[in-house]
């Protein structure tokens, strides 16, 4: 199989074709998706509050994301392995976070990097480009500054969508080779995506961006309770992990398994 590279996530944005994304932190999930044909598979610091059982992004270390990079990489045959750097973990300066991204791609195998942060980014996402790291940048909604931003909110409403643009071109001028948005108005992603060069991915940024991405325990339905708005429900997998586990309890409780034929 043809590894998804860069260049063809710029020639899919030049031809019309969408980019999909998905997250991925283990490696059945991995393979599953870079068989259905996902584009970019998303080690994100989502494994936080999905994999983890931490209530935000916040808390989670380099050295939590690195083993479940390393699944996906090792899992995937055709999809970009994108690591996430996690809060705290670039930052501080373009040198932390070109050491931090070099261990992603080191020692786990990621293909390229997402961080978030727009304009004020620039030399951060400078550095890991020139020095051999391709970076997807992530604007709009940033959830590593939800205390700076004050919690889950659109960005970009009304005037303030001049500094969304701003963001988008600055990261593409700075060398990112791709931008998620998160919950930013369709319209300006629209205008974005129109007025980039590089592919955007949205994720609540409406239909008009040039590729969608989604937690997959969001999209595959691996809980309930309350979802983000811009989240579609493609399978119902805790419906059927629990009726598994119910059966499997019953049988168990029941003495129906094991039978004759699971004995030696
Ligand atoms: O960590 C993550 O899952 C993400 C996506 C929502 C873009 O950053
Ligand atoms: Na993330």
């Amino acid at each position: 199989v043809r590894k998804v590279r860069t260049h063809h996530l710029r020639e899919m944005k030049q031809r019309g074709d969408k980019i999909t994304m998905l997250t991925s932190y283990d490696m059945y999930s991995a393979q599953i998706f870079d068989e259905a044909g996902v584009d970019l598979l998303l080690v994100g610091d989502s494994a936080s509050n999905n994999v983890l059982g931490n209530e935000t992004s916040l808390p989670v270390t380099v050295d939590e994301l690195l083993p479940l990079t390393r699944a996906v990489s090792r899992s995937a045959k055709r999809a970009m392995v994108v690591g996430d750097l996690p809060f705290g973990s670039y930052q501080a300066s373009p040198e932390q976070g070109y050491l931090t991204a070099v261990r992603f791609m080191k020692e786990a195998g990621a293909h390229c990097v997402k961080l978030e942060g727009g304009a004020e980014m620039a030399p951060v996402i400078k550095k890991l480009t020139e020095g051999g790291v391709p970076v997807i940048a992530h604007i709009g909604f940033t959830p590593q500054s939800e205390h700076v931003l004050g919690g889950y909110r659109v960005q970009g409403r009304g005037e303030t969508s001049d500094r969304i643009i701003a963001d988008a071109k600055a990261v593409q001028e700075a060398g990112a080779f791709a931008v998620v948005m998160e919950m930013v108005p369709g319209d300006v992603a629209a205008q974005i995506t129109k007025e980039l060069d590089i592919p955007t991915i949205g994720i609540g940024a409406g239909p008009d961006c040039d590729g969608q991405v989604l937690v997959w325990q969001d999209a595959f339905g691996m809980r309930d309770g309350k979802m983000a708005r811009f989240v579609k429900q493609y399978a119902d997998l805790k419906s059927v992990l629990s009726e598994g586990a119910e059966a499997y309890v019953s049988d168990v409780k029941g003495s129906t398994f094991p039978a004759p034929e699971h004995t030696f």
